[in-house]
């Protein structure tokens, strides 16, 4: 049966173990300089209408470390960017490759290349998920916590694309989100994709969205495509800032992550991303691990090498 990541809810939670299992397998060989090249002659395809440093490189080299290749486009130089539709685009591009990637604006550009696609399409940011950037966290707060099941994880700043991600994680691996935002910028259950409210609270103060916390998180002020609003954004949100004095309200072993790149001395000071709390290298780091693992696992199902 033909599988999509379009959002982090197309996986179920068995499949979500699985895969942070897989993860850690993948990894491990890595690590091991053990060569593994379970998708060898496959193509996957990079379509990107956004900017990106992980994203790309942990996709392309990940796919060559599995033995396959891949396949950067851009809008620019396509003829995406000449208004050929994204239906007609998912058709051919789709009978040319294995696997697509596709970082664009909004959610239903990808679902329309789906909805035309013989191949599974993975998420790499719309403007209303990061799915992929999830799983890299909570495969990190695993590698460092154990379970995220029952545990708390603050999330500092815009209700954007990582925030709604998280939100629907929670739902899916049972655990808590408290959300703090500006007026106006606050969490939309509906385009966050949720089943419910169950899995997340909000406090106007991010003071007390921090205190008990796992995990703290934030993410920039202006996303890419909301570059017209900065200069707003800049002053609604400078109390929303991650530093020590919030840090020190979680819990004493709770992790910082950002999934970068980040602006020190805006969503979060140098003290606290640069200090011992935080593991945002092996949080990028694990974008390729975990990509790896999705890949294997859209093309070839469950393996048990
Ligand atoms: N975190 C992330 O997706 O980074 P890039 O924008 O560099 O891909
Ligand atoms: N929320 C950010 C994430 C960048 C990886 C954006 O969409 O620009």
């Amino acid at each position: 049966m033909l599988r999509h990541f379009l959002q982090f809810k197309d996986l179920s939670r068995d499949e979500l173990l699985y895969l942070f299992e897989r993860t850690r397998v993948i990894k491990a060989r890595f690590k091991r300089y053990q060569p593994y090249h379970p998708l060898t002659d496959r193509t996957l395809a990079m379509i990107f209408e956004k900017s990106s440093t992980r994203t790309r490189l942990s996709f392309e080299a990940g796919m060559h470390q599995l033995g396959g290749s891949a396949i950067y486009l851009n809008t620019r130089d396509t003829q995406l960017g000449r208004g050929e539709p994204v239906e007609d685009a998912g058709e051919v591009i789709s009978r040319m490759v294995d696997i697509v990637m596709i970082r664009t604006f909004e959610q239903d550009i990808i679902e329309r290349f789906a909805a035309h696609s013989r191949v599974p399409v993975i998420n790499g940011l719309t403007n209303e998920y990061h799915p992929c950037q999830i799983l890299a966290d909570i495969f990190t707060f695993i590698e460092h916590h154990g379970s995220i099941q029952g545990k708390t994880v603050s999330w500092i700043g815009d209700s954007n694309n990582m925030c709604n991600t998280w939100l629907q994680a929670a739902e899916v691996l049972d655990f808590n989100v408290h959300v703090s935002t500006p007026a106006g910028y606050e969490v939309e259950p509906e385009r966050a994709g949720l089943y419910g409210t169950d899995h997340f609270e909000s406090f106007v103060d991010p003071m007390d969205a921090c205190r008990g916390a796992d995990l703290v998180t934030t993410d920039v002020w202006t996303s890419m495509g909301w570059e017209a609003e900065n200069e707003e954004r800049m002053k609604d949100f400078a109390d929303w800032q991650v530093d020590a004095e919030m840090m020190g309200v979680a819990k004493s072993d709770a992790v910082f992550m950002h999934c970068l790149p980040a602006h020190r001395g805006e969503e979060v000071t140098a003290e606290v991303i640069d200090g011992p709390q935080s593991v945002v290298w092996d949080e990028a780091e694990n974008r390729l691990h975990v990509q790896k693992a999705l890949m294997e696992f859209l093309l070839l199902g469950k393996v048990e090498s």
